[in-house]
């Protein structure tokens, strides 16, 4: 014969455990040691520069898609999709530099006030500009990616991180290169129907 149930009691167990709290289990900053033959050292320094190229690549990717929403002008159409075909490669350059810091273990910055704080990419006004101007922004933006990744690479291959090296040089690197390849062109000022 089954036990006679309290009808209150199994009302309870289906409710979901919402609003827990609790401390975090690791602490933005610190870096906890995986199994993947790196000096806690190298690997720190390593977290430390992924994390600013984080903030800027989601600054980055921010812009475009401002830019996708903002952009007017006879150009309009084929900016907005480039626009948003690039945040849509910035977008997984995040999720890779984000996943990588993880695996380094370390603490990814997420949310936008921790980006906000930590980016060196100049923050835009929120009004819409002309499509020379926001171009010439996003190419700043690209710069700045540029600079320190290369810096950082080298960094990260004298101190035998490879994988962070790799990360650097074939995707942030080569993925912004190429974007400001696609970006310059449309600041050079060539004739549109008649030749010069
Ligand atoms: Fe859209």
């Amino acid at each position: 014969m089954s036990k006679p149930r309290n009808t209150a009691a199994v009302m309870d167990r289906a409710r979901a455990l919402d609003r827990q709290q609790a401390h975090e289990i690791q602490a933005f900053g610190h870096t906890t040691r995986m199994p993947i033959a790196l000096s806690q050292n190298v690997a720190k320094q390593s977290v430390e520069n992924l994390n600013q190229v984080l903030a800027d690549t989601c600054t980055l990717r921010d812009l475009y898609k401002k830019h996708h929403w903002q952009v007017a002008g006879a150009t309009f159409y084929q900016l907005h999709l480039l626009f948003d075909k690039h945040y849509e490669e910035q977008n997984d350059l995040v999720d890779q530099l984000a996943e990588r810091i993880q695996s380094l273990g370390g603490v990814s910055i997420a949310m936008a006030p921790d980006v906000a704080e930590t980016t060196i990419i100049p923050r835009p006004p929120k009004g819409r500009e002309e499509v020379p101007v926001q171009i010439s922004r996003l190419l700043h933006g690209h710069e700045i990616v540029l600079k320190e990744a290369r810096s950082m690479a080298r960094q990260a291959a004298e101190a035998g991180d490879d994988g962070t090296n790799d990360l650097l040089i074939s995707d942030i690197i080569r993925g912004n290169e190429k974007q400001v390849w696609f970006l310059s062109q449309h600041l050079v000022d060539v004739p549109l129907v008649k030749a010069d």
